[in-house]
């Protein structure tokens, strides 16, 4: 299949798996554990059914909105993914700048491949940056300070991986940072010579965040014991507050799946929370986040934005993420696939896919503006 013929996002899912090396391929599509939630993250999309009206004006139809107070074309963010750069080469850079052409928030990782300053340098406007807490602090002041220095116009602060939860995929991979260069990894990089290729043409291979930057990383090996020990797991609520102090601009928080949880963060002055169990790679056995959504709309809607991720593989879904509450959603995997299968034009089409299916579905359903969507424009009982 080209890249013009995939009309889905499963189609460029399939695409990506064979163009991608297996190891990176599988550490986008995978899970924690029996990839329970993972599954369940889709799944509990289509279990909600959307109302269908009919002889309504479906002219003139608005999909732009807002997220924290930033205009949006359509309130559909990029997450923060870690390992981008290994799905494409420079992967991130690619997808900033399509992010910015379609006038949607990227969000940087703190374990991208592409640095913040890569990033920075081929953008115009600001993009989001992800922080990760690690132990060592100074390196934490210093991700602060230079993803101000870039202009970042939000911060990111994820809050669900104290510790790493476990993909077996990856152990069963041997997936590790720096990546091993065993008889089977090489097998895996040389049947995708496009991706090899684009790799030897880069001198992006590794964590641009890190390496360079923090306390002993400067090289690969000593990057791979570094990441293995240094996210904190003590971080507490009273973490946030010395973050949001340094950083002193618009701060979203990543990985809220619980209503107490979602309660305590107002504390903290947070712009947003994120509904999000990351992916499903974290708790498994937790609740989709399209499930946990309207209670924690319910608890805190009023009083703080409330986004989603987790599991929007179409524009239906963001749609019925909008009409649950949602202010705004982000999706990972969906653009992951779009730059696997073709880079900067793959992204292109993953957002296109997405816009285009938002916009029909938006009119299918008698509205003409994202931002009067509400539970009215869905079915109560199946
Ligand atoms: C992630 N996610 C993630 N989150 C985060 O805060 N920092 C990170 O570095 C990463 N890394 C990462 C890598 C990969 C390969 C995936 C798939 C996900 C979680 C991500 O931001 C987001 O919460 C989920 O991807 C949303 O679910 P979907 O859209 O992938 O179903």
């Amino acid at each position: 299949m080209t890249l013009t013929q995939c009309l889905t996002i499963a189609d460029l899912k399939e695409r990506a798996r064979r163009r991608v090396p297996k190891m990176f391929f599988d550490y986008a599509d995978s899970g924690a554990w029996t990839e329970g939630t993972y599954r369940a993250n889709e799944e509990d999309f289509h279990k909600i059914k959307l109302r269908q009206r009919v002889l309504v004006d479906m002219t003139n139809r608005s999909l732009a909105s807002e997220m924290i107070g930033e205009r949006v074309s359509m309130p559909v963010a990029l997450s923060p993914t870690g390992m981008t750069g290994m799905q494409y080469p420079e992967g991130e850079m690619l997808a900033a700048q399509v992010a910015e052409e379609f006038g949607v928030p990227f969000t940087l990782s703190t374990m991208s491949i592409c640095s913040i300053e890569d990033v920075r340098s081929v953008t115009t406007k600001p993009f989001w940056f992800q922080l990760y807490v690690m132990q060592d602090k100074d390196f934490v002041y210093n991700l602060i300070d230079r993803a101000k220095a870039a202009g970042c116009s939000a911060l990111v602060l994820t809050l669900d991986l104290q510790i790493l939860g476990q993909r077996h995929k990856d152990l069963r991979n041997g997936l590790s940072a720096p990546p091993r260069f065993t008889p089977k990894h090489i097998w895996q990089m040389a049947t995708r010579p496009a991706w090899c290729m684009g790799m030897l043409g880069t001198k992006r291979r590794t964590f641009g965040n890190i390496v360079g930057h923090a306390k002993g990383v400067t090289d690969l090996s000593s990057l791979s014991s570094w990441t293995a020990e240094q996210f904190d797991p003590q971080l507490s609520w009273k973490d946030v507050e010395w973050i949001r102090e340094r950083w002193g601009g618009k701060l979203i928080l990543k990985g809220i799946l619980d209503e107490e949880d979602a309660r305590m963060s107002l504390a903290t002055g947070a712009d947003a929370i994120i509904v999000s169990n990351h992916g499903g790679r974290q708790l498994d056995g937790a609740p989709s986040s399209i499930s946990m959504l309207p209670r924690i709309v319910d608890a805190v809607g009023s009083k703080v934005e409330v986004h989603l991720d987790g599991g929007i593989r179409s524009g239906q879904d963001v749609l019925k993420a909008l009409c649950l509450g949602a202010k705004g959603t982000h999706i990972g995997r969906p653009f992951l696939y779009g730059l696997g299968a073709g880079g900067k034009a793959g992204v292109r089409q993953t957002l296109e896919i997405i816009r285009r299916e938002l916009d029909v579905t938006l009119a299918l359903c008698g509205e003409r503006d994202v931002k009067n969507l509400s539970r009215q424009n869905l079915h109560r009982d199946l």
